[in-house]
């Protein structure tokens, strides 16, 4: 499937590509960051809290010089995200894949929403997917094959309580994403969509710290989760870097929902123990 100006050098799954990860400093996409960086690739860190970028990007130096750069970028900034990828792209020399994985989540109920907080929740989700990709197109299309990865949520097929603006962005993100997949697919580009559940990460505890006792209200949620477990930032990366190489060659469009087994039942009662949370 590769042409001329796509043959990779070296080794790992995305040896001689260069990524842009969004919100890097943490979680999924600070794991993100590290695997990518272990299967060949040269990575930006991009997220506000630049200075945590910069140790992330040291401590991944260390192991592969030269790999990483940390940029300062607020998503939700048209001009902070175009500066971003530009500066990618003088850095390495191009630009293969965009990982739109920066998130906020706000928990309350929709009446007591102010306009400027719904706008933020949206801007920092779903319209942060939009900046990127408009400014990232021209790179990935010289690249001749670009990689699009958007990460959604179990939110974006199920409601969760009190985070209707959450819920909203990450339904929509599914619609850009096939929308993207089909419009810049004569451009070499695929765009998929990768859709964790419980996951541990900063989000996951902001979430659950609303709770009277949130490790209480964690281990009720996980047993409606039939292998028992939250998703470590690992396991969710790993599903990344699938849509983000040729291992899935031919797919596009479509999202891959990571959640132990969350949506898979209507109704569950994990009663344990599991092998999955013998390994935890
Ligand atoms: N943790 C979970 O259980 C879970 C479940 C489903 C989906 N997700 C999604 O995974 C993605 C990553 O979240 P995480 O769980 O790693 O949590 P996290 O809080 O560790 O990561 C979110 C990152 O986004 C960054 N960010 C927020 N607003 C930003 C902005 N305006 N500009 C730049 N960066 C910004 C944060 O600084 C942080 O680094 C999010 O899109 C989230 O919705 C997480």
């Amino acid at each position: 499937m590769s042409t001329k100006t796509t043959k990779q050098q070296g080794t790992g799954r995305l040896a001689g590509r260069v990524a842009w990860i969004s919100g890097a400093t943490s979680g999924i996409g600070e794991a993100a960051a590290e695997l990518f960086a272990r299967e060949g690739a040269k990575v930006a860190l991009v997220g506000r809290r630049v200075e945590l970028g910069r140790k992330i990007a040291d401590r991944i130096n260390r192991k592969t010089p030269g790999a990483a750069v940390a940029l300062a970028c607020d998503v939700s900034q048209e001009a902070d995200v175009e500066r971003s990828i530009a500066a990618t792209a003088k850095k390495f020399g191009r630009l293969d894949i965009l990982v739109n994985n920066a998130g906020l989540v706000e928990v309350r109920d929709l009446h007591e929403y102010t306009a400027a907080q719904w706008d933020r929740v949206m801007d920092v989700n779903v319209k942060s997917m939009f900046f990127a990709f408009k400014h990232a197109f021209p790179l990935l299309r010289a690249a001749r094959r670009g990689y699009v990865v958007n990460v959604g949520s179990i939110s974006s097929f199920v409601g969760q309580a009190r985070t209707p603006v959450y819920t909203t962005s990450k339904h929509a993100i599914l619609g850009l994403t096939r929308s993207i997949a089909l419009d810049y697919a004569a451009h070499g580009i695929r765009c998929n969509c990768v859709c964790p559940g419980i996951t541990d990460t900063p989000m996951l505890w902001e979430h659950l710290n609303v709770r009277p006792d949130p490790q209480a209200a964690l281990d009720e949620r996980l047993q409606r989760v039939p292998m028992g477990v939250r998703l470590t930032p690992l396991d969710v990366a790993k599903s990344i870097l699938y849509f983000s190489c040729e291992d899935s060659a031919g797919v596009t469009g479509t999202s891959l929902t990571i959640d132990c087994g969350y949506l898979t039942a209507a109704e569950w009662q994990c009663t344990g123990p599991t092998l999955f949370q013998e390994n935890a």
